[in-house]
């Protein structure tokens, strides 16, 4: 035998126990046969490379490091669907079918919500091609390596027929089940990292890990529940049919599923796993209904977010109750002190809770809450923890008092009159300067990717770092020298933060966290005033005059820009180079002259004002509304009606990966 079909025999052998273990859980052979199995296999190709493919079980464990992750477009949008949060809401959604299908029969297929994040699969050949994670519904990360780790994702489809040899997508969850993540957040705790607070979050963050290795140890699962061809192509008459097709195929899809014929039927299943679901080996949120004729769910089609053939029930959250063993407050980067609960872990739907953020005194005095009461807490998603009411008043119940000193730098705390929120007014108080740099770090912002609270803490901590304005004088010596951080991080670290001062003025602005100022204020600002001089030297008066600010907000900036040290702040950022300068100029013969642009929705990383400004310099015209003589229409998440327009009109529709090509081309 050719080592070439050796190997092949070995792969299909291996793909066997593989389904028969990861996706239907009924092993025939022991752990070890497996593992001789995969090293006879390793061997094999570890001599003749040139055996090796793509779809191999060995890839499994996950190759080599990368950089970061490539974005990519969906092949369609990649929607979220509507809640049903109560019985009169699902029966108003069967209600609204009913009148849609005027009449006609149809029923529903009933299928857990499974809590992890949505991942796109694309197979071409009966081979898996790429995956995608959701993003922002229109494009994602590509994640093709870390999902071949995946051992429910079938790398090559198993009894293939003609159905499979046709390009085809399918659609479906990456979970953490409950055991996985119990064991890796024990695992984190022993190697003093922070621990995942549900499986959702842990599931994404494995995905999204830079070493396919170490996804590959974090034991995902995929879980299928839709399935299409090439351009949208409905490839079955019913959801259900797709489905069993799926299952055959060797992908996983959750057998707890149910053909329901009335809102009755599905209330009924409903009901019956909201009992269970503590007794599931994952997360669920809900159920979803979907209408399972394909011809029906087209005639039904989709609002701008969502399907109409579809709805998620979603459950209530989760109650327990849990004792209050003390409070302590934390400290923001507006240097806020939030009151925190801790509790007495308790276990509430899936994730051990031991805080709850308490907002503010008046909530406490609100709960009427004192240390050593039983309260009742809940969790609802990935909302953090609240805390609904005392159940009971402790015995020795001690009441709880805000400090007046601030807890992490001794600077005085000031609640001023008709705010909830006591500060603690030093600038320089570090816990306020690392909300500050993660802050300015933040996407949205200066976008300094790399950066996380891990790192800030140790900048801080170390005195490298004593103002955001430090950042920009860092050298690759000093990042080298923080814990667990390689050459690379380093690297990548050190260039993003080069990269943000070309970043536009209004993030600059929005970068200083001075109250009131978000995004939208801060593009507003930045055109108003044109650039940061200006801005910092504009009365209360002149403020007033800039588009939506009114007498609070002019202010809170005025009253920034008096302070002494933000002054010194403003000075060293222009020192560092940072846009200082609001330019959006028509440039005459710009590439883009002629060409006129409607956006609509909300792209990946330009925000809306920015790909105007960048579309504007270039010569180019934005419009508000689509017609025969736009050019092109940038579309983004929950593109509206301008995009069914554009569609109808037969236009150029692109994404923003497109747009920045037509920037570059020019
Ligand atoms: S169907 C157009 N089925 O829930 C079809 N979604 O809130 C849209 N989810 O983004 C999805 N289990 O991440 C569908 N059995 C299931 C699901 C499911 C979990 C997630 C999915 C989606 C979100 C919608």
């Amino acid at each position: 035998m050719s080592p070439a079909t050796q190997a092949e025999s070995l792969r299909q052998i291996i793909r066997r126990h593989e389904h028969l273990y990861y996706v239907l859980d009924a092993p025939e052979i022991s752990d070890q046969e497996y593992d001789v199995l995969m090293r006879q296999l390793q061997k094999l190709e570890q001599e003749h490379p040139e055996v090796v493919t793509p779809d191999s079980p060995t890839v499994r464990v996950g190759g080599k490091a990368r950089e970061g992750f490539r974005k990519a477009a969906h092949s369609s949008q990649m929607l979220s669907l509507e809640n049903a949060l109560d019985e009169g809401e699902l029966r108003a959604f069967d209600a609204r079918v009913r009148e849609l299908l005027s009449g006609e029969p149809y029923r529903y297929v009933a299928e857990l919500k499974m809590d992890g994040l949505s991942m796109a699969a694309r197979f071409r050949d009966g081979r898996f091609e790429m995956a995608i994670t959701r993003g922002d519904g229109s494009i994602g990360e590509e994640v093709t390596e870390n999902a071949r780790t995946i051992r429910s994702l079938p790398l090559r489809i198993e009894n293939g027929d003609s159905l499979s040899d046709e390009p085809f997508e399918v659609r479906g969850e990456v979970v953490m089940n409950h055991k996985a993540f119990q064991r890796l957040n024990l695992e984190r705790e022993k190697n003093d990292l922070t621990r995942f607070a549900n499986p959702r979050n842990a599931a994404a963050g494995s995905l999204r890990l830079l070493e396919p290795g170490v996804t590959a140890a974090r034991r995902l699962d995929y879980y299928a529940y839709f399935l299409f061809g090439e351009d949208g192509r409905t490839l079955f008459d019913s959801h259900w049919d797709s489905l069993e097709w799926l299952t055959a195929h060797g992908f996983m899809v959750n057998p707890r599923r149910q053909i329901c014929l009335t809102a009755d039927d599905a209330l009924a299943f409903c009901r019956e796993w909201e009992l269970q679901r503590q007794a599931l080996a994952y997360e669920i949120d809900g159920v979803v209904l979907k209408v399972d004729s394909i011809v029906q769910q087209r005639a039904l089609g989709y609002t701008a977010k969502a399907p109409r053939w579809a709805i998620a029930f979603k459950y209530a959250a989760k109650q327990e109750s849990t004792e209050v063993l003390d409070i302590s407050v934390q400290v923001g980067r507006t240097g806020a002190l939030t009151p925190v609960a801790h509790l007495a872990p308790v276990f509430v739907s899936g994730v051990t809770v031991s805080r709850a953020t308490l907002h503010n005194e008046d909530e406490i005095g609100r709960l009427g809450l004192q240390i050593g009461d039983t309260v009742i807490i809940e969790r609802s998603g990935d909302v953090i923890p609240k805390v609904v009411r005392v159940k009971m008043q402790g015995t020795h119940r001690k009441p709880f008092q805000m400090p007046r000193e601030c807890p992490v730098c001794g600077g005085e705390i000031v609640r001023e009159e008709g705010e909830a929120a006591s500060r603690c007014i030093n600038l320089n108080c570090p816990a306020r300067l690392k909300e500050s740099i993660g802050h300015f770090a933040s996407r949205g912002v200066m976008n300094i990717d790399g950066l996380g609270d891990a790192i800030i803490e140790q900048l801080v901590d170390s005195g490298m770092v004593k103002s955001v304005a430090d950042l920009y004088s860092l050298t690759g010596d000093q990042i080298m020298s923080l814990e667990r951080m390689g050459q690379k991080s380093a690297a990548n670290i050190l260039r993003n933060i080069d990269r943000s001062r070309d970043l536009p003025l209004p993030r600059v602005i929005s970068s200083l966290g001075i109250r009131f100022v978000g995004e939208r204020t801060a593009e507003l600002l930045a055109e108003h005033f044109g650039s940061m001089e200006a801005l910092a030297d504009a009365s209360v008066e002149d403020l007033q005059q800039a588009q939506e600010v009114g007498p609070k907000v002019a202010e809170s900036i005025s009253a920034f820009f008096r302070e002494h040290h933000n002054r010194e702040l403003i000075d060293r950022l222009k020192a560092a180079s940072l846009t200082f300068e609001h330019t959006i100029k028509r440039v005459k013969d710009g590439p883009l002259q002629g060409l006129t642009f409607v956006l609509t929705g909300t792209l990946p990383t330009l925000t809306r004002d920015e790909a105007k400004q960048q579309i504007e310099i270039r010569g180019g015209k934005v419009t508000a509304s689509v017609s025969k003589k736009t050019s092109y229409v940038v579309a983004g998440a929950e593109a509206g009606s301008k995009l069914d327009k554009a569609v109808e009109l037969n236009l150029k529709v692109i994404g923003e990966p497109e747009l920045l090509e037509l920037f570059a081309a020019g």
